[in-house]
């Protein structure tokens, strides 16, 4: 009997279909998404760019519950880039207030299902009372074990590799640190991501083929997966498709893919 039978929508029942060809040996341990698309995807609707933005958060809860589903380890998502300062003051405030009223409503659902939340950029950009709502909810997550979410709010990869660089030429100068030591791993430890393993897969929904100053460093050999699917329109579906589509590329971090096969 088809699973429409059993009361499944066809979205549904194609959801779960997704699902169970995923290879669940083989999931990417970090997803990085850039949500993009809520614009362009309101203003077709004859609607505000706000509206797109309020549709966004279904699309979140989405991703969530497809990583938590996946066993997914972590799942960056960009929220709101430095570069987003320059937007119309209505679109920052309204961003703002939802990103307040998205972490007030779902926190406790997030804490009640293992979730541990971070958040990566410029914080002393974003006012008191958006860092005070954070402040509780980093708190209330912070003994979790399951979906690590990461929040990239206020964020520019350029600026992250400014900030490292800083405390490594610090470091150097206090003679903490030799010149030929400086390597990857050192690098890395003074990335905002520090606690984090680099993303395998990067997908960026509604068409734009870029990364847009998003980990820039992280992404070095992150399968890169773009999609026409407007972000307030992304739902499990997709993801699993991302996922699905990750799981046959071969990964060969710069050697052959004879290498890869005989290892
Ligand atoms: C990019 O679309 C999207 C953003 C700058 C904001 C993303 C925010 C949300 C989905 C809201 C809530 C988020 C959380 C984590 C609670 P765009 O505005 O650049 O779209 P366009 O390219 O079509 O103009």
């Amino acid at each position: 009997m088809s699973d429409l039978k059993f009361g499944l929508t066809e979205t549904e029942a194609e959801t779960k279909e997704l699902f169970k060809k995923i290879d669940k040996t083989n999931i990417p341990e970090h997803v990085a998404i850039i949500m993009d698309g809520n614009g362009r995807w309101a203003k077709e609707q004859g609607q505000d760019r706000l509206f797109g933005h309020f549709h966004g958060v279904e699309s979140v809860r989405a991703a969530v519950e497809g990583c938590g589903e996946l066993q997914v380890g972590y799942l960056t998502l960009y929220a709101f880039s430095t570069e987003n300062w320059e937007r119309p003051e209505t679109e920052v405030n309204g961003l703002m207030e939802l990103l307040v009223e998205t972490i007030r409503k779902e926190s406790e659902s997030l804490n009640k299902n293992n979730v541990k939340m971070h958040v990566i950029g410029d914080r002393s950009m974003l006012s008191a009372f958006v860092n005070s709502e954070l402040d509780y909810s980093l708190n209330l997550t912070r003994d979790n074990t399951g979906l690590n979410l990461i929040l990239a709010l206020s964020y520019s990869g350029k600026a992250e590799i400014i900030h490292a660089i800083k405390n490594i030429a610090e470091s150097v100068k206090n003679n903490e640190l030799a010149i030929e030591d400086i390597n990857d791993a050192v690098i890395k430890a003074n990335l905002y991501t520090n606690k984090f393993p680099d993303p395998e897969l990067m997908i960026r929904t509604s068409g734009e083929q870029r990364i847009s100053n998003f980990l820039l460093y992280q992404l070095a050999y992150s399968e890169l997966y773009f999609t026409e699917v407007r972000w307030p329109d992304f739902r499990k579906k997709n993801l699993f498709e991302a996922i699905l589509d990750y799981q046959n590329r071969e990964r060969r971090f710069g050697k052959t893919s004879a290498q890869i096969t005989s290892s």
